[in-house]
């Protein structure tokens, strides 16, 4: 990789610290979701740069892919667990992080994949380009076993390349049988999740969030539809974006449903335990280097 593009990363990672610094001292209990994800998008564009995906706030037993609707009601409240997931991007250079609040009394469950993430980086940082994937799960399942939860098996870490939040390799929570290496210069976002429920995630209804499938499509006869999808692609190209984005167009849940029966987007439906228990969350995104690694977010 060219030390430019090295360099757009850093840069979205210095943008992304400063912007979860800042929604850390702003977040508070009786706050509505949808004024929390407008200030961490308004933030990110005031820093130079544009959200990578639509703020994930997830609250309680969400693991991922919520954001709030245009007019979602859905407030903080006392006894909550609050996960804000947020990606920033540089001309397609994405930096990924996530971090969990408490309103209750869930240090543990939060401390539980914080520190997973911590030793998982550590560990990287130790061995370098080279070091197993297996290792890095490894690490992260003894780390949120030992504090008696469970790991989210069917969510994991992954690469990040230009305009690609989700690229190879994933990055398993579990151990599992994987020969695969990390090799120098790649990028990954390491993300452990830790529940007190099944330690497995299903789909829920009702998706906010989606992406472009595909970038050539034909057969696109609906105006709006078009109109939409040239939006789309200009504007977020294959990064996932919110349909609270797009509320400038007219009939929007219509034009998004065509648009994916042509098979040209795709929906990330809201992510929840299996038997409904609490999830924490921590990211962080790290550059592999040849002996280390450097933390970008
Ligand atoms: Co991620």
């Amino acid at each position: 990789m060219k030390q430019k593009e090295i360099e757009k990363y850093k840069q979205a990672g210095k943008i992304l610290r400063e912007v979860r610094k800042e929604s850390k001292d702003y977040i508070e209990e009786g706050q509505k979701l949808i004024e929390i994800a407008k200030f961490i998008e308004d933030k990110i564009k005031q820093g130079g740069a544009k959200p990578a995906f639509p703020v994930n706030i997830s609250l309680n037993e969400i693991a991922a892919h919520y954001t709030p609707k245009k007019d979602d009601q859905t407030k903080v409240e006392k006894d909550d667990i609050l996960t804000i997931d947020m990606g920033v991007h540089i001309d397609g250079y994405i930096a990924d992080s996530a971090y969990t609040l408490d309103f209750g009394d869930n240090k543990e469950l939060i401390q539980a994949s914080k520190k997973a993430v911590e030793k998982a980086i550590q560990k990287v940082e130790e061995k370098g380009a080279g070091i197993s994937i297996t290792e890095i799960s490894q690490t992260i399942e003894y780390q949120i076993k030992k504090r008696g939860f469970n790991p989210i098996a069917n969510l994991t870490g992954h690469g990040l390349k230009k305009y690609e939040t989700h690229s190879e390799p994933s990055i398993p929570n579990v151990k599992t049988p994987n020969s695969e290496k990390l090799h120098e210069n790649q990028i990954v976002a390491i993300e452990p999740f830790a529940t007190d429920g099944s330690g497995r995630v299903k789909e829920g209804s009702n998706p906010q969030i989606f992406s472009l499938k595909q970038t050539k499509q034909r057969g696109v006869r609906d105006r709006n539809a078009r109109k939409i999808l040239k939006k789309i692609k200009k504007e977020y190209k294959t990064l996932p974006f919110a349909k609270r984005w797009l509320t400038q167009f007219k009939k929007l849940n219509f034009s998004l449903k065509k648009l994916q029966q042509k098979n040209i987007l795709r929906s990330y439906s809201p992510l929840k335990d299996r038997e409904n228990g609490l999830v924490s969350q921590a990211e962080e995104t790290i550059i592999v280097k040849e002996n280390s690694c450097e933390k970008t977010t």
